[in-house]
């Protein structure tokens, strides 16, 4: 994965058709998705429960992208093996997860993936000042991490914080919950290069009419791309 921070629309496998995620991404991705977003919930660290490695290693075989694994797990370190070697392309954990987050993050790293750390609201952008150099995406939840379709929480000033402090490090800033084309470009001119959408991309489309995950991808990856094209240089 070479490092670029342009617009990434991530759609989000949470909204899409449970009982067939197979053709789900593969139609998002012929519809435009630059990465796969999966998120994993444990109903203990959030309360929804959906997927563990062995469904992500299926989902494996139909990525042809990225594959985004989004852990909203605690513990997360026992389980860092099985989903690196079920095919994920980055491991992001919750840095609320657990007392040992630098270490969590050198664990994935140590697998050969890509590290990400998650941010829910209620955590400042300073809370990853000593993680910079280990992580390669910070994930800004603008919803309390559990269900797809909730309301967008404002993190912009987190977004531009979060900007200035990772300079020109490859480190890509994603943003995650109710992002859709009024939300994405403040998040895009605030600095986020990477943009996962659940209810956004799926609405009013279906494996069998797939177009409207095309229109829904293209309508936020404009909003965002006109918006950051005003990005200070
Ligand atoms: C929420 C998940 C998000 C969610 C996004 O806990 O981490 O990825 O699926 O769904 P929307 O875009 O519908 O808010
Ligand atoms: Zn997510």
């Amino acid at each position: 994965m070479s490092f670029d921070r342009s617009i990434k629309i991530a759609p989000s496998i949470l909204s899409a058709d449970f009982a067939d995620f197979g053709r789900e991404i593969q139609a998002i991705e012929a519809e435009g998705a630059d990465w796969v977003h999966v998120d994993v919930m444990d109903g203990h660290f959030v309360p929804n429960l959906t997927f563990g490695p062995p469904a992500v290693a299926a989902f494996r075989k139909h990525v042809k992208t990225v594959m985004d694994v989004h852990l909203m797990i605690a513990p997360v370190d026992p389980y860092i093996e099985a989903f690196a070697n079920a095919g994920a392309d980055i491991i992001t954990a919750h840095l609320e997860a657990g007392p040992h987050i630098h270490r969590t993050l050198q664990a994935i790293r140590a697998t050969g993936k890509k590290a990400g750390v998650a941010l829910n609201p209620g955590t400042p952008a300073e809370a990853v000042a000593h993680l910079l150099d280990l992580t390669d995406l910070i994930c800004v939840m603008t919803v309390n991490p559990g269900f797809g379709g909730q309301k967008f929480i404002d993190m912009t000033g987190k977004v531009r914080t979060l900007r200035s402090m990772i300079g020109d490090r490859p480190v890509h800033i994603e943003i995650d919950g109710g992002v859709d084309p009024s939300t994405a470009p403040k998040l895009a001119l605030a600095g986020a290069d990477v943009l996962v959408a659940g209810s956004a991309v799926f609405r009013g489309g279906s494996v069998a009419n797939p177009a409207p995950y095309g229109e829904n991808i293209r309508a936020i990856r404009m909003a965002a791309e006109k918006a950051a094209g005003a990005r200070a240089a």
